[in-house]
């Protein structure tokens, strides 16, 4: 029996230079952390990482589900993949529209023998399964838009360990605002997210430079072929500041271990690790 393990954070570069959003965002982090852990007990890694990214997509505060980013012709398309390290598998939708939670279309297509879908025909997929239409959108990302605002980043992920020692990495986000339509994500790719038998992470920054740097499948890969976790994501991560690129990671280990690390300093996070919970 392992003890039950979580990691969850509300993306790089939430604050994006409001500081007054500071509390708002550790407390709501803190606060989603505890919940989710409370599942983790109840349930297992999956239902655990299902929940927690739910938690994070309905708070406006995250760039993900409600309050995510608009593209730049004025709609929003919201990218999400979930892990499952002890099948192996990769679920995930690309650029979905007018969805409550995308993470709860990629859990629906773990069942199906095609497991990534994009587009409009995600959209359609999900109405298939019975999603309703919902709208995303809140005022401030409104704004943001009839400003011209570009956003750099912003996403969620929670990685949980379960007490039968099954890894799960969940990320959804909203893309990073403003970008040319139909631009894709690392959230949904095994650069973003990814679980294997040996660990599990969620990336969250500059998504082109996590695709590039196959981020979370090389961390889990290392691990698996012997590297402690921290070794395994402060290597990437050294990799990754050689190219001045902006990102960074959460994970877990197999053994339990739990570790952050980055190029950048924006990233707000929260781990509960079955005696003590903390909030970055
Ligand atoms: N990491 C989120 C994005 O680049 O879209």
């Amino acid at each position: 029996m392992k003890i039950p393990k979580l990691i969850i954070h509300g993306g790089a570069g939430s604050l994006e230079g409001n500081v007054s959003k500071k509390e708002d965002l550790r407390k709501s982090l803190k606060n989603i952390c505890q919940l989710t852990y409370k599942k983790l007990l109840q349930t297992d890694a999956y239902s655990a990482v299902l929940f927690g990214i739910c938690q994070l997509e309905d708070d406006p505060l995250f760039n993900a589900g409600t309050g995510s980013k608009l593209q730049n012709d004025g709609r929003i398309r919201m990218s999400a993949g979930i892990m499952d390290g002890e099948k192996n598998k990769f679920s995930g939708v690309i650029n979905i529209q007018n969805i409550k939670n995308p993470i709860l279309v990629a859990d629906k297509l773990q069942f199906e023998k095609h497991t990534i879908i994009a587009g409009d025909k995600a959209t359609q997929v999900a109405r298939d399964f019975g999603f309703q239409q919902y709208n995303p959108l809140v005022q401030k990302r409104w704004d943001e838009h009839l400003r011209l605002q570009k956003g750099k980043t912003g996403t969620v992920g929670v990685v949980a360990l379960d007490k039968n020692g099954n890894i799960v990495a969940g990320t959804s986000t909203g893309g990073i605002g403003g970008e040319i339509p139909g631009r894709v994500s690392d959230s949904p790719t095994v650069a973003g997210n990814f679980a294997n038998k040996f660990a599990g992470i969620s990336a969250t920054g500059i998504g082109e430079q996590i695709v590039n740097s196959g981020t979370a499948v090389k961390i889990a890969t290392r691990v698996e072929d012997g590297m402690d976790l921290k070794e395994a994501v402060n290597k990437t991560i050294d990799d990754a500041k050689a190219f001045n690129y902006e990102f960074g990671v959460i994970s877990i280990s197999h053994k339990g271990e739990i570790c952050v690390d980055k190029t950048t300093d924006s990233i707000f996070y929260s781990w509960y690790d079955g005696e003590n919970i903390d909030v970055f």
